[in-house]
């Protein structure tokens, strides 16, 4: 039996652990153990219970409290809470999901103590270093014995980075494996999908008609933070509800909430809250966020979940950010890149609703977490 301990924090990779868990509950009991380290980067329960209460994850065996704060501050609390637990019980490797200050801060910690780290959306990158995800998970690729990569873009990054021929040396004498594994978040999406509509009453309690409605989600700091960006987005997407008489679903991240009032331009902030055109919403289930998904007419977003997301229920994705990490979705013409600007955000948005797009499949089998973990097996054996 061996013994792994999956570290999680923020609310996406919650919704990537389901996947492992799952797939350990269903085929790997007899081998693996999992215990599970939440760090308390999120802790709102729209943020965190909800989806470990949904989705059937074992409730952690640790919590380590460490809740909002600077980046540094929240990185330094986690790594020493990650380290005390890492010493006070033997795990045979760790497994880590994504680019979160949690991604880095359990790296750093299982990496120093010469345990297997196991990285679960590896090779992903922006290119844009003043990202802090971009940081997080470059200095995670270089820390993890496994580099479990969701897409062949993914692959191809880490091959030009040198990671395919490199000489680094693991606990054992143990090289670093590659693998394109797809995407636990595909697993996700396909499985729950059916559950979430018979589960879900979002549409309903929101008297939401299905292709008749805009969805945005907006959370990225370079998004929230600034006044300038925050104010042509939120203007533009209103003006886009308006006149095409759709409505605008946008449920709520808790950055974005606590800053709306401070860096919109009063009048945006004004027809925010005014316009019958809008709906504000807190923070959705994975089961609600399902439903809203499949039903938009369009999505439009800055992060990098609700693109994939999309993408998987076929619904064409303008993307509220310069660059992604999610190539392939702009390459098949599924998305485009609007970044921040009113005019082009307009564009994309008539351009993505008068043609049919294509959705091939990019992203795995739908058996990325029994592919992990057969690895993972192999690789301690
Ligand atoms: C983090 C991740 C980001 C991921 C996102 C998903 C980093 C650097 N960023 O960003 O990659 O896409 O999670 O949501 O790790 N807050 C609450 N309640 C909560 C959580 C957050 O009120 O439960 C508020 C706090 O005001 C906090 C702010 O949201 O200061 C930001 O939270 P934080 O975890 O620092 O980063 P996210 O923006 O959520």
């Amino acid at each position: 039996m061996i013994k792994l301990l999956t570290i999680i924090g923020a609310r996406p990779q919650i919704i990537k652990a389901a996947a492992i868990s799952r797939a350990i509950k269903n085929h790997f009991s007899d081998r693996i153990e999992e215990k599970i380290l939440h760090t308390g980067q999120h802790y709102d329960d729209n943020m965190s219970k909800v989806f470990f209460d949904e989705l059937g994850i074992p409730a952690p065996d640790y919590n380590l409290g460490v809740g909002s704060g600077k980046h540094g501050e929240q990185t330094a609390k986690i790594i020493v809470g990650v380290e005390e637990v890492l010493l006070s019980e033997h795990f045979d490797g760790v497994i880590v999901y994504g680019d979160t200050n949690s991604t880095l801060a359990a790296a750093v910690a299982a990496s120093k103590l010469h345990i297997p780290l196991f990285h679960i959306e590896a090779g992903l990158r922006s290119f844009n270093m003043t990202m802090p995800e971009e940081i997080n998970r470059i200095v995670c690729d270089q820390l993890s014995s496994i580099l479990f990569a969701p897409t062949e873009t993914a692959i191809d990054n880490l091959r030009k980075e040198g990671f395919m021929t490199s000489p680094a040396k693991f606990a054992g004498g143990k090289g670093r494996l590659v693998v394109n594994s797809g995407d636990v978040m595909y697993d996700n999406s396909m499985y729950f999908a059916a559950i979430a509509e018979e589960k879900s009453s979002i549409l309903k309690e929101n008297n939401l008609r299905a292709g008749k409605y805009i969805l945005t989600t907006i959370h990225r700091p370079a998004n929230t933070d600034s006044p300038e960006r925050l104010t042509s987005i939120i203007a533009a997407l209103i003006s886009i509800a308006e006149a095409n008489g759709e409505g605008l679903v946008f449920p709520l991240h808790p950055r974005t909430r606590n800053l709306l009032a401070k860096n919109l331009r009063p009048d945006v902030y004004e027809k925010l809250n005014s316009s019958p055109k809008v709906k504000i919403l807190p923070p959705a289930s994975f089961f609600d966020i399902i439903v809203l998904e499949k039903n938009a007419h369009i999505i439009m977003t800055d992060s990098g979940g609700v693109q994939k997301e999309s993408f998987f229920f076929e619904r064409p994705c303008v993307i509220l950010r310069g660059e992604t990490e999610w190539v392939e979705i702009v390459t098949h013409g599924a998305g485009i890149i609007a970044d921040a600007d009113g005019d082009t955000i307009k564009e994309a948005y008539n351009k993505l609703s008068g043609q049919s797009v294509s959705f091939p499949r990019l992203f795995g089998d739908g058996n990325a977490a029994t592919k992990i973990l057969d690895t993972i097996l192999e690789y301690l054996a």
